[in-house]
């Protein structure tokens, strides 16, 4: 029984598989429209969501399966001070797979070392959000053709986004892929990611303030909003969140093959204008997330998919 807890819970090999598999559920969903008969996933979110818990949940009834969930703490027994290890061994006898978001860093793994289902990590606090990741990486291979050689900008949040941690942490084991960082000052990139893992495998990165003057040199965008709960103060989030704003004027400086992520929710960081753009690939991405979920169930439950 395997959970997916961080990126690296699946090596590069397995994220390939995983890929080619939600190609071919693309190609021909009808074909695995009942691998998951008599399957239930728990959707344990004590933190917001909209696309990720959706996103799976879309994923599972696609599969054929079941779902159930509660989508916000004050609607579970977190609130009457049951733990996260109490929580996974009630529902272990309930679901056959869980997807849990938690704003605790770690929260997932207690709930992974305590289950006898697979645990699947959707985003634990400023931490990681392996699925998302497997969503960008699908969106890019898909798109773009390619994972390595790459130039890849990261703007915005880069603190406390874990998506961008967890892209970051995935990229790294492809070939020639440099970063370029692109954030105020206050919200770089974590020490343990510039330390123990850039500098420490000496891949080539940049950290900058200024998008306009490296948009020329990206074949990706990742763009991300301000995480408005992770800050201490109201204070130090105003004056943050319009930083980067990415509009049309700006997109002229890009290649013409440059793509735009964003894991989503969007905020102001890219103007609406730019959606029309069909460099800006964020609300295909929702998609690709939805049939790599669904190719990520299928391995973890080891049902057989005929291939
Ligand atoms: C992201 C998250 O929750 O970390 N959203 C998502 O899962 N697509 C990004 C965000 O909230 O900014």
């Amino acid at each position: 029984m395997k959970s997916v807890i961080s990126p690296l819970d699946l090596d590069v090999e397995e994220v390939n598989d995983l890929m080619d598999l939600g190609s071919r559920i693309m190609a021909d969903p009808k074909k695995y429209s009942h691998m998951c008969d008599g399957k239930i996933l728990a959707t344990l979110f004590y933190e917001p969501s909209t696309r990720t818990r959706l996103s799976f949940e879309a994923a599972m009834l696609r599969l054929g399966g079941k779902t159930m969930g509660f989508a916000s703490a004050d609607s579970s027994s977190a609130t009457k001070g049951e733990t996260v290890a109490d929580t996974i061994r009630v529902i272990s006898s309930f679901a056959d797979i869980c997807a849990m978001r938690h704003p605790k860093e770690g929260a997932p793994a207690v709930a992974a070392a305590n289950s006898t289902i697979p645990v699947i990590n959707a985003g634990d606090g400023g931490h990681q959000h392996p699925t998302q990741t497997l969503t960008d990486l699908f969106t890019i291979r898909s798109l773009k053709g390619r994972l390595d050689n790459l130039v890849v900008g990261f703007c915005g949040d880069l603190k406390f986004g874990r998506t961008v941690h967890s892209l970051i942490r995935a990229l790294v084991n492809y070939k020639n892929v440099r970063f370029i960082f692109i954030s105020p000052k206050e919200l770089m990139i974590p020490d343990y990611i510039r330390n123990d893992l850039l500098i420490e495998k000496g891949i080539p990165f940049e950290e900058v303030t200024q998008l306009e003057d490296i948009l020329p040199r990206l074949d990706i965008l990742y763009m991300t909003r301000v995480q408005r709960e992770r800050f201490f103060n109201e204070e130090d989030y105003v004056r943050l969140k319009d930083f980067y704003i990415l509009d049309k004027k700006k997109m002229e400086l890009a290649r013409e093959d440059m793509l735009v992520l964003h894991p989503l929710p969007r905020v102001n960081e890219i103007s609406v204008e730019v959606d029309k753009d069909p460099r800006a690939v964020y609300f295909k991405q929702v998609e690709y997330g939805m049939y790599i979920r669904m190719a990520l169930i299928l391995h973890l439950l080891e049902l057989d998919t005929g291939i």
